[in-house]
């Protein structure tokens, strides 16, 4: 198929505006697979993704369709919707010349519209603007013309209204994809073949595949190619197409996308936006440079007893195969024993990693409440030898907070939200927003009852609820979405546990100065519902510094379990009292109290 009968799409949508059933109505329109597999959603491989009805990892199809007499060769590239995944929704569209906006007509333009939009904008993609779900009662595709037309001033002339559910108006966005996007501007003339690596994923038997879009001449299997940034040589030993099941192939030529198998053993050397070319000692300039994605949210995962620990070890291991965004160390807590300290970057992939780890591997790990990662500017960088003399530390373990007059800066990272919402709910949000320190940027009315909001506010209190509690106050109908704002200085303070006295290390945590009382007070108050009465009294003390902002108390006693026996069954009796005796040793002592693995597990997780 000649270049300019070739189309590179991606369809972006917000989470559950029909991007799925969408991608399989053209599948089955264009004969890729047959209509009885209705709704099977055949893009959406992984069981999580099925489960959550939403696309994780973006998956792509090389379809056919012929129009006036000619057959076009359409790859359409699937990417995902959630806020954490931009970075996907990025490296897929490096692959696109154009996009399908696709919006839901129930629920109009929302927040990650808005921002995939504006990812598509920045690369400068054709859009064909389709408003989905026209077979609902209450759709009202005529105000999301408006939408459009008012937000990204897209022409109301040019937006195709169809059911992705019913398969009304399908071949219409087959035509549009045809007629308005344009053909790749990919050198089928070129004598050295070029690629852009935007995706793999791991196969038992053949290693990390790379999915591949070719920018230049032609790549045969037998070949051998070489990767740019890690400069690291594969033989080619197998080429395919995915339509969408793999069809293996000779070659892949200029403008298409297509898998390549090469045996790499690990994920890690296929970073996503890399160059791939024929080995030679001239070394071509790469096609794009590569950002790097840094993780934003920690979380901590141990085994839930340690002798499931080389279970667990081995699950984490396999599923970071599979995804190379997740950053892994190792971590120890005396109450939790030896874990791992994981890096995601949101707090929806780290769901999507910790369910995926339970579903596919058959594990419960604990895993503890997500923090996020601080700077922090010391006053003499010799006081901390592990950082070889650097002024700046990045730390998100609170133990290892340095004493305040150590450090003469804080700095945290923000994010810039995008919230959309029915006026309606705009009081409560905003007060929402105002407890979780966000500053407003901007607000702008999109039509008679709904506002676009933009909020800078910090990642550590956005991580933990803020989304329920937004869906929650609008029941349901406001949406968010953020992107990475940078570090900006803040106030920090450690917050620390005692036990008569005692600091728990692993119960201190790093917090906003003007959040330190709050959570203090929590925290306090959860522990004395956890920790079980004793023979001594346990003052439990929150403090910042020597300063202690919250105390209970729980007043001693012993439990007496054999108080329920009547009668003198002495078998039963010696019974409880070993398994009272079984039980204190799953203990930790903290100044002579005896503090419950079962404990820390409830303060400490999410
Ligand atoms: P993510 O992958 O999470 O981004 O979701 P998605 O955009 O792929 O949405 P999906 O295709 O999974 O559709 C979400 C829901 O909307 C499903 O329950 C679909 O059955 C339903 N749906 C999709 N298209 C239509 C439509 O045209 N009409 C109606 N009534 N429902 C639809």
């Amino acid at each position: 198929i000649p270049l300019e009968r070739i189309r590179n799409f991606g369809i972006i949508a917000h989470v559950d505006h029909g991007k799925s059933t969408l991608a399989d109505r053209l599948l089955e329109k264009t004969g890729a697979i047959s209509s009885n597999q209705q709704n099977k959603q055949i893009l959406d491989k992984l069981q999580v993704e099925r489960e959550r009805g939403i696309t994780v990892k973006a998956q792509t199809v090389n379809i056919t369709y012929t129009h006036d007499g000619k057959t076009y060769l359409l790859n359409l590239i699937d990417t995902p919707g959630h806020v954490d995944f931009v970075n996907e929704v990025s490296r897929s569209l490096a692959a696109c010349d154009g996009v399908v906006l696709l919006v839901d007509a129930t629920h109009g333009v929302q927040a990650q519209t808005v921002a995939n939009y504006n990812l598509a904008k920045a690369r400068d993609l054709a859009i064909v603007p389709v408003i989905n779900k026209i077979d609902i009662k209450h759709a009202n595709p005529e105000a999301v013309c408006t939408d459009l037309h008012n937000l990204f001033g897209l022409d109301p002339e040019s937006v195709i209204k169809i059911s992705a559910k019913l398969g009304i108006g399908i071949e219409e966005v087959l035509v549009a994809i045809i007629k308005y996007l344009p053909p790749p501007k990919a050198n089928r003339e070129a004598k050295d073949f070029r690629a852009l690596l935007f995706d793999s994923w791991y196969d038992k038997y053949r290693g990390a595949l790379n999915l591949v879009y070719v920018n230049d001449g032609k790549i045969t299997v037998g070949q051998e190619i070489q990767h740019h940034s890690t400069g690291k040589a594969y033989p080619v030993r197998s080429l395919s197409l995915l339509r969408p099941n793999e069809v293996q192939v000779d070659e892949l030529l200029a403008g298409q996308v297509g898998l390549i198998g090469c045996n790499m053993r690990s994920s890690k050397e296929a970073i996503i936006g890399d160059t791939v070319f024929i080995k030679s000692l001239n070394v071509p300039e790469a096609l794009t440079k590569i950002k790097s994605q840094q993780p934003m949210v920690y979380a901590g995962i141990y085994p839930s007893d340690q002798s499931k620990h080389v279970a667990l070890r081995s699950a984490i291991e396999k599923l970071v195969l599979n995804d190379s965004a997740v950053t892994v160390s190792i971590d120890s807590s005396p109450a939790l024993g030896q874990g791992w300290r994981l890096g995601f970057l949101g707090l929806l992939h780290m769901e999507v990693f910790c369910q995926r780890l339970q579903q596919e591997y058959d594990t419960e790990p604990i895993i503890t409440a997500p923090s996020v990662t601080y700077r922090l500017r010391l006053k003499n960088p010799k006081m901390i030898k592990s950082n070889n003399g650097k002024d700046m530390i990045e730390l998100s373990n609170a133990a290892l907070f340095p004493e305040p007059i150590n450090i003469s800066e804080y700095y945290e990272p923000l994010v810039r939200g995008t919230i959309m919402t029915p006026d309606e709910y705009m009081g409560q949000i905003i007060a929402l927003c105002v407890e979780k320190r966000g500053i407003q940027e901007k607000s702008v009315n999109i039509d008679n009852d709904r506002i676009l909001m933009h909020y800078i506010l910090p990642l550590s209190e956005i991580i933990l609820d803020f989304n329920d509690r937004l869906k929650s106050i609008s029941s349901g109908y406001a949406s968010f979405n953020y992107e990475d704002y940078g570090f900006h200085e803040t106030d920090l303070c450690r917050l620390d546990i005692h036990l008569n006295g005692k600091s728990v290390e692993e119960l201190c945590r790093i917090v906003h100065v003007s959040k330190a009382q709050k959570l203090g007070r929590e925290l306090v108050l959860k522990l004395k519902d956890e920790i079980p009465k004793q023979m001594i009294q346990i003052a439990i003390q929150a403090c910042v510094g020597s300063k202690i902002i919250a105390r209970e108390t729980i007043k001693a006693y012993r439990k007496d379990v054999t108080a329920k026996l009547y009668g003198g069954d002495v078998t039963r009796r010696m019974k409880l009292l070993k398994q009272q005796a079984e039980g204190k040793k799953k203990m930790r002592m903290v100044a002579n109290i005896r503090v419950p693995h079962e404990t820390f597990i409830n303060v400490l997780k999410r």
